[in-house]
């Protein structure tokens, strides 16, 4: 495993920011700016992949989404989608599924999105709160997951200790977000990821910014190794790392 510097605090830093509180200003103002085509973007963009790599988690997650009284929080939902696709994968069972996000404007589209994206059982309830500092008891959920939103916290120890402070103990946590493909895949992706991305993004998001951040942001964010030995000194029991398409993306899982 490899050593982590206990004095450097490791997270997002969107261009500008000089600080923890600067970095996740930068972070929430930049997905507010696309939250109304951030479906949109999401889609075209993955080529539709992002919603196999959400049923995916969700399916790996069945057996507590299904279990009659488990409490389950999407952290940094955004529009929901990772939400829903939990709900979906509970069925009819009694389950309180619960989606936070720090962007106003993300939660407005994901509550509008409830009536159509939830068939079966009662929508999800949705929280405005930073994923640093949330407003609930410690030990409260079965399962805490995080969508493509953990790589843009401030701070990736702090985020994984609250996560780990509101998991009840044998509970469970998935972060899924973008990976780096080794190989002459990893060559071609790249190329897409690092030029072609940012133009697209940029032209449909009619912003300049948040897809130039993309790229650097998961290029920032820890290897599957280092983040694993971050689960670990977190508090996580058991910490794993499974790759999704060629390791595009790819689910941190882990156990209190
Ligand atoms: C890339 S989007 C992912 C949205 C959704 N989970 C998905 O899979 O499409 C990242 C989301 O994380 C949210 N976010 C980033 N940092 C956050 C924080 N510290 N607290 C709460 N939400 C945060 C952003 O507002 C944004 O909506």
């Amino acid at each position: 495993m490899p050593e982590i510097a206990k004095s450097s605090i490791a997270g997002a830093a969107p261009e500008g920011a000089s600080d923890r509180d600067s970095a996740a200003r930068a972070v929430r103002e930049m997905f507010t700016s696309i939250a109304p085509r951030y479906d949109l973007l999401n889609h075209v963009l993955s080529f539709n992949v992002d919603r196999l790599w959400w049923c995916r988690t969700a399916r790996i997650f069945r057996h507590i989404v299904t279990r009659p009284g488990a409490r389950v929080l999407d952290l940094c939902c955004g529009t929901g989608d990772m939400t829903f696709a939990l709900r979906r994968q509970a069925e009819r069972s009694a389950v309180l599924i619960l989606g936070a996000d720090f962007s106003h404007a993300m939660l407005r589209l994901a509550r509008a999105k409830s009536a159509k994206s939830v068939r079966n059982g009662s929508a999800p309830g949705w929280i405005e709160a930073d994923a640093l500092n949330l407003p609930f008891p410690s030990e409260h959920f079965d399962l805490v997951t995080a969508a493509f939103g953990f790589r843009n916290l401030s701070d990736y120890d702090a985020g994984l200790r609250e996560i780990v402070r509101l998991l009840r103990p044998g509970g469970e946590c998935g972060i899924l977000d973008f990976g780096e493909p080794k190989g002459a895949f990893g060559a071609l992706y790249r190329i897409y990821f690092k030029k072609v991305l940012p133009r697209v993004g940029t032209w449909i998001a009619g912003v300049r910014g948040p897809y130039a951040y993309l790229p650097a942001s998961v290029e920032r964010f820890p290897q599957p190794e280092e983040m694993l030995a971050r689960m670990q000194s977190a508090g996580f029991s058991e910490a794993s790392w499974t790759p999704y398409t060629f390791g595009i993306a790819g689910l941190y899982r882990g156990r209190k």
